[in-house]
């Protein structure tokens, strides 16, 4: 039986507590149930510049390897490539690009060197699938050592369109990165029409049947993958939280006031200096409903040592500060804004308290709290999600009220809306939306992708193939028979 090898930058060790973020989410589920090897980054910096080896533990049939970055690994890889620079191209925000070719060689140095370490682990089985933006070469440097393995990458936020990509010095490198994998992942239809429209363009690649392209002397296939969430056990999650003390205590506070409630990382991609914004035009706009809600505003830490970052909290503070002092009374204020994270279980809970979701991302790959929103609701009392149209998650729930997260005026109307929507409305848009995420979960979204990994078998012959002995390496695998079956881990 094939075994799984994961790599991500971060790891989602067990035991750790709350982490945030869609990707250690989604793929500690996925693992938990197939066992396989997760590698990654421990999410340490070795000040002293020396890394210690990788360092293993197994738990729960996964086998989790992890490696520190130096401080300048960590500048040049994380904060700066990575999240000063692929994360802003990658949310169509140009005007917030940095540029600097030192950080660019930290990315590739990082990515050869994490290579590097993982290839001597990899068996001949081993099905290889890399995870976002921070590895996206990582695929073409373990082709250079050797690896013939199935590779599969997947990227987790949106992708650029080609006249926004090609702003990026080095973006042919990156393109032709992606082509060393066999199959390229994204979360919808239009990422991959973008991405095949460089291949098309720029690249001057032959697009195929099917998603299935020739570039760069290679050929492979992109296909859209909407991730989902684990719907029963978070729908069980939030039913079983409804009586902690947590909610119960939330319930309290609130003295019978209508929740809306927005959860995030605190990212400027989550778009919400506008959502405040229309917060403060529902108070203005529709009166009416002053002092029948609160809106709470979770906004868990993330990537504070990047400075667009620290601005954006600076602005948020503001924000709540204003909007409280304007509209507040002595026993009454609109805004709770929570700088910290929860976990899954406390959010849970909170969601299912909440009359509405408010999902408002400026563009983003899926949002997974737009899902777990849906299904933390009670069936009989659901309530509204309020979602933007360029989240992933809108292609797929289209019986949430829809908006543009720039119109402060129309988000104000949609909540006004959702605030006095009828009880046989919402239960009839909850459930057609809930019907969507049962369907695609997690689970379906990985044997979607590892089943077409699995499927589709590329030649590998522009790579180099060094004498595998040196590196403690099997022969690679031979091509798949017509009518090869999937790997036990999809049955
Ligand atoms: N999350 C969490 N605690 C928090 C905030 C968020 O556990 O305080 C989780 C949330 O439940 C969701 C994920 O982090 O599973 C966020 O995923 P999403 O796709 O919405 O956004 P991302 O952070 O990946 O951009
Ligand atoms: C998004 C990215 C992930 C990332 C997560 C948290 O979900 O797609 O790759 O792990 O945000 O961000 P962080 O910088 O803390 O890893």
């Amino acid at each position: 039986m094939s075994r799984l090898v994961i790599v991500s930058n971060r790891v989602s060790l067990p035991r750790k507590g709350a982490q945030a973020g869609g990707l250690a989410v989604a793929l500690r589920d996925a693992l938990e149930r197939l066992g396989g090897l997760w590698f990654g980054w421990s999410g340490e910096v070795a000040e002293d510049g020396a890394v210690p080896p990788p360092r293993a533990v197994t738990h729960g049939g996964i086998t989790y390897v992890t490696t520190d970055l130096t401080r300048q690994d960590y500048e040049e890889f994380y904060n700066g490539f990575s999240n000063s620079t692929l994360w802003p191209l990658f949310h169509f925000r140009l005007g917030l690009l940095e540029v600097s070719r030192r950080s660019y060689e930290g990315y590739l140095r990082v990515n050869a060197a994490f290579a590097a370490q993982l290839a001597p682990m990899i068996r001949r089985d081993d099905v290889i699938w890399v995870h976002d933006y921070h590895l996206i070469p990582l695929g073409d440097e373990l082709r250079r050592l050797g690896i013939a393995n199935r590779m599969g990458f997947f990227l987790h936020t949106p992708f650029p369109v080609p006249e926004l990509l090609v702003a990026l010095p080095g973006h042919r490198r990156l393109v032709r990165a992606l082509c060393a994998y066999d199959l390229v992942g994204f979360q919808t239809r239009d990422d991959v029409r973008a991405f095949l429209g460089y291949v098309g363009g720029e690249a001057r690649g032959e697009i195929g049947e099917g998603g299935r392209f020739t570039a760069y002397g290679r050929s492979a296939k992109a296909a859209a993958y909407p991730i989902g969430i684990d719907t029963a056990s978070f729908a069980a999650l939030a039913a079983a939280q409804a009586a902690s003390p947590e909610t119960a205590g939330l319930i309290e506070s609130l003295q019978g006031r209508k929740l809306i409630l927005g959860v995030e990382r605190l990212d400027y991609s989550k778009g919400l200096p506008h959502r405040f914004d229309a917060i403060e035009c529902l108070l203005e706009c529709h009166a009416d409903l002053k002092r029948q809600f609160e809106f709470m505003q979770i906004a868990a830490p993330s990537r504070e040592e990047v400075a667009r970052y620290r601005a954006l909290k600076r602005q948020l503070e503001s924000a709540a500060g204003r909007i409280n002092g304007r509209f507040s009374e002595f026993d009454w204020q609109p805004v709770r804004y929570i700088n910290k994270g929860y976990d899954r279980a406390t959010l849970a809970g909170f969601y299912r308290t909440a009359t509405v979701g408010l999902v408002t991302p400026l563009r983003d790959g899926m949002n997974l709290v737009a899902k777990e929103y849906v299904a933390a609701q009670d069936p009989t009392d659901p309530g509204v999600l309020v979602l933007s149209r360029f989240a992933g998650s809108a292609r797929e729930l289209q019986s949430a009220l829809i908006v543009n997260p720039f119109d402060a005026d129309e988000v104000a109307d949609a909540l006004a809306r959702a605030l006095t929507m009828p009880a046989i409305e919402r239960r009839s848009r909850w459930r057609a939306m809930m019907d969507v995420v049962e369907a695609n979960t997690v689970e379906t979204w990985r044997d979607a992708f590892l089943g077409d990994l699995a499927a589709g078998m590329v030649e590998t012959d522009d790579f180099a193939h060094p004498d595998e002995e040196g590196l403690g390496l099997e022969p690679p695998p031979l091509p798949l028979a017509p009518g090869f079956q999937p790997p036990g881990y999809l049955r």
